[in-house]
């Protein structure tokens, strides 16, 4: 049985592998992967890794080094891992392409309707006997234009979602779906949904095509007051635009579940520490700018997926089993 060690772990990462061990051997790091920390993973046969450990040439080379042969991402995102790196250093990349596409598309949702209806901030108040509803006023999103860019599988039960609100979703997608076509979804150019949105929501993955799709450019052709929600890489969007047009007051509002630097914050108890990245900082600051941590993928429902598609993978990696989770360049039009 394979011997595994888990990077970027938390207490609910070490529950669920181990209720469902089936006889791997595992030891769980809370560190993430990078250079630094490479030599924890000798002496095993695969690193079972998360979004913000790196997986670049240096680490990948180490890894062999040290007879390390598979890196099992616990996510569908492998924009962190240098694929070519991979190949080349002769370590198989596996994924877990879905879980619960609907529970990332929710979160997308719920991050709408509460900064729609100020719900963040009408919790606090009443918590504090405050009961009056001077500047909560919100707006109704039945008949307003929803933007989706990407209708894979995240993105598609957004759509859904989206048209069940009874508003007019448009997207863009370089391989749109009859089956969302289908269903009243429009799809036309990216100017033209960044033009037409008065929601607009990432779906697609980080690429280098993708990277900062969402800059000063891009946020000028929005509609003045939209919304932007990111639940997608932190670096689909530069933040520094994104800062400036909200100061501005171009950009209405600001939902993002992921972050350009969130490395450096996410998934850590910081309540004790001065928050020394700046762009963050600000934007916690501003009323119409709602963060959450890299929660969207975070269900119940979820976590036993990802676990059980995790194990599956692990043991075709044990087996030498081909398999549809394998991630390789063939995946990828720029593979670096
Ligand atoms: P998917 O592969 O099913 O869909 C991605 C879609 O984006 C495809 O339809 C593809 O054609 C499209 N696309 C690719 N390049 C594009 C471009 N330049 N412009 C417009 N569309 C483009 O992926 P899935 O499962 O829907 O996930 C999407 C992304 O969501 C992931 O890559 C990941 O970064 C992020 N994610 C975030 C999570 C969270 O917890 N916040 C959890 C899981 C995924």
């Amino acid at each position: 049985m394979a011997r595994i060690a888990f990077f970027s772990t938390q207490s609910y990462d070490r529950r669920f592998f181990e209720d469902q061990n089936n006889g791997h051997q595992f030891e769980f790091f809370e560190t993430r992967l990078k250079s630094k920390t490479v030599e924890l993973a000798k002496g095993f046969d695969g690193v079972c890794v998360f979004v913000n450990d790196r997986l670049n040439e240096e680490v990948l080379n180490a890894l062999a080094e040290i007879g390390v042969k598979l890196v099992a991402l616990r996510c569908a995102g492998f924009n962190n891992v240098d694929l070519k790196a991979a190949e080349k250093a002769g370590v198989r990349v596996m994924r877990v392409p879905a879980y619960s596409p609907e529970a990332i598309a929710e979160h997308a949702l719920a991050l709408i309707m509460t900064l729609a209806r100020r719900t963040h901030k009408a919790y606090n108040r009443v918590r504090d006997g405050n009961f009056s509803l001077e500047r909560l006023m919100g707006f109704t999103i039945h008949g307003r234009t929803t933007g989706v860019i990407g209708t894979g599988q995240i993105g598609r039960a957004f759509c859904n979602i989206m048209l069940g609100l009874g508003t007019r979703v448009i997207a863009y997608d370089k391989y749109p779906s009859e089956e969302m076509k289908n269903k009243g979804v429009e799809y036309m150019e990216l100017d033209e949904v960044l033009e037409k949105s008065d929601i607009l929501s990432l779906h697609c993955p980080l690429t280098p095509e993708t990277h900062h799709l969402i800059n000063q450019d891009t946020l000028k052709k929005m509609k003045k007051g939209a919304m932007l929600v990111n639940t997608g890489r932190g670096k689909l969007v530069n933040t520094a635009a994104v800062i400036k047009s909200l100061r501005e007051d171009h950009l209405g509002s600001l939902a993002i579940d992921v972050y350009e630097e969130e490395e450096k914050l996410f998934f850590r108890d910081l309540s004790d520490y001065v928050i020394r990245d700046d762009q963050i900082a600000q934007l916690m600051i501003f009323p119409n700018v709602l963060i959450t941590a890299h929660q969207g993928f975070f269900t119940k429902e979820s976590m036993e997926e990802i676990t059980r598609i995790t194990l599956k993978n692990f043991e075709d990696f044990e087996k030498g089993n081909d398999s549809e989770n394998d991630v390789n360049c063939k995946l990828i039009k720029d593979c670096g």
